[in-house]
C-alpha cells in the first residue's frame, strides 16, 4: 500500500501487510491482539508518495510506530540550515548535508530527543521557534530547519529514520 501525500497532514500507512490497513483502524486493535508481530513487520516498512507535495508543506507519517516528518524543505530554509552549518553554538554539531539525502526533503523522526514528545511545527500556524523548525512545548526545546536542537533540554538531534529515494516522487522509510 502506498501512501499519498497530497494535502493531507497526517498519514498511517505501510507496505507488505495490506490486509491491516484496508480494514480500517477501528480493526486495528482487535487484529494488533491477534497477531502483535504482522503488526510490527507491517510498520517497519513503508512507502510514501510525494507527488503533489508543495514546496514548504510538511506532512507526518507513521513508521515503526513513531511519527516521522517530511518536511519539502523551501530555498529560504535549506538556505538558513546551511548557513548555521558552522554555528558553533550547535548543541549536537551537525552539517545539514549530513542530515539529508536531497536538500529540498528533510526526513526525520518526530519525537523530541528529550523525554519523546512530539514536537509541533507541521501546521501553520504553530509555533516553530525562532529557527522556523520545530518547538517542543513539553519542556521547551527548539529544533531548526535541519531537525538540530537549537536550544534544550533536548541532547541531541532529531533522529534520522533510515530511508531511500525510489526515484523524484516516491520514498521507502525503514
Ligand atoms: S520532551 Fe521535548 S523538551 Fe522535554
Amino acid at each position: 500500500m502506498v501512501a499519498k501525500s497530497g494535502r493531507r497532514d497526517f498519514l498511517y500507512i505501510a507496505t507488505g501487510s495490506v490486509a491491516a490497513i484496508g480494514t480500517g483502524l477501528y480493526a486495528w486493535p482487535l487484529i494488533d491482539s491477534l497477531n502483535p508481530s504482522a503488526d510490527v513487520m507491517a510498520l517497519s516498512k513503508i512507502e510514501v508518495d510525494l507527488d503533489g507535495m508543495e514546496v514548504g508543506q510538511r506532512i507526518s507519517v507513521k513508521w515503526n510506530g513513531k511519527p516521522v516528518f517530511i518536511c519539502h524543505r523551501t530555498p529560504k530554509e535549506i538556505a538558513e540550515a546551511e548557513l548555521d552549518d558552522n554555528n558553533t553554538k550547535l548543541i549536537d554539531p551537525a552539517t545539514d548535508v549530513e542530515r539529508v539525502q536531497r536538500k529540498e526533503w528533510l526526513i526525520v523522526i518526530g519525537i523530541c530527543t528529550h523525554l519523546g514528545c512530539v514536537p509541533i511545527g507541521q501546521k501553520i500556524p504553530q509555533n516553530r521557534g525562532p529557527w522556523n523548525g520545530w518547538f517542543c512545548p513539553c519542556h521547551g526545546s527548539i529544533y531548526d530547519t535541519a531537525g538540530r536542537v537549537r536550544r534544550g533540554p533536548a541532547p541531541r538531534n532529531l533522529d534520522l529514520p533510515p530511508y531511500e529515494f525510489r526515484d523524484n516522487a516516491m520514498v521507502n522509510i525503514g
